[in-house]
């Protein structure tokens, strides 16, 4: 390689991983599994649960389909979930992230409007801490 040629795929390499190569890996799947995911499933006083809206959903926060009978995902199914969840993460700046975001009280710092309702009413919900905790990479 020439040494142009070398310094632009470097800086390829570098740019490529801080554009969430390496943030996107600090999410945890096992976190995210025991408890994060669970939070979907939650009857929250006043609303549906995601999983209702959001499994098989055109939008982006697209749950999988629960198996008849079924009160989980089987592991599979979490790792697609886990896939599309961690979309709706901006490890640059975890708070902004759309999953966070979307479903808080506009109030409380959330987007305006969410067809699913202000499920969380402020950031001290456990659930919403819980959610933004993995986002931020906790194990
Ligand atoms: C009553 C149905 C309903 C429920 C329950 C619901 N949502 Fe939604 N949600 C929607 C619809 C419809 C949209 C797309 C339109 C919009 O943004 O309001 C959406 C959009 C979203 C988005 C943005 C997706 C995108 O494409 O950017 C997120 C994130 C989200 N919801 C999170 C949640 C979370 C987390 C819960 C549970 C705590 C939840 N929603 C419960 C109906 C619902």
């Amino acid at each position: 390689m020439t040494i142009p040629t070398r310094l632009a795929f470097l800086t390829a390499v570098a740019v490529s991983f801080a554009a969430g190569h390496v943030a996107a890996q600090s999410l945890d799947f096992a976190t995210y599994r025991a408890k994060v995911e669970p939070i979907f499933l939650k009857k929250r006083e006043g609303h549906a649960r995601c999983v209702v809206c959001h499994a098989g959903a055109g939008n982006a926060f697209r749950l999988q389909p629960l198996a008849q009978g079924a009160t989980a995902w089987t592991e599979e199914q979490s790792r697609q979930n886990f896939d599309a969840v961690s979309k709706l993460v901006n490890s640059a700046n975890p708070l902004s992230s759309p999953i966070l975001k979307h479903p808080l009280a506009h109030e409380a710092g959330g987007d305006e409007f969410h067809s699913g309702g202000r499920q969380f009413t402020a950031q001290t919900d456990p659930d919403w801490k819980a959610i933004a905790d993995w986002a931020r990479g906790a194990k």
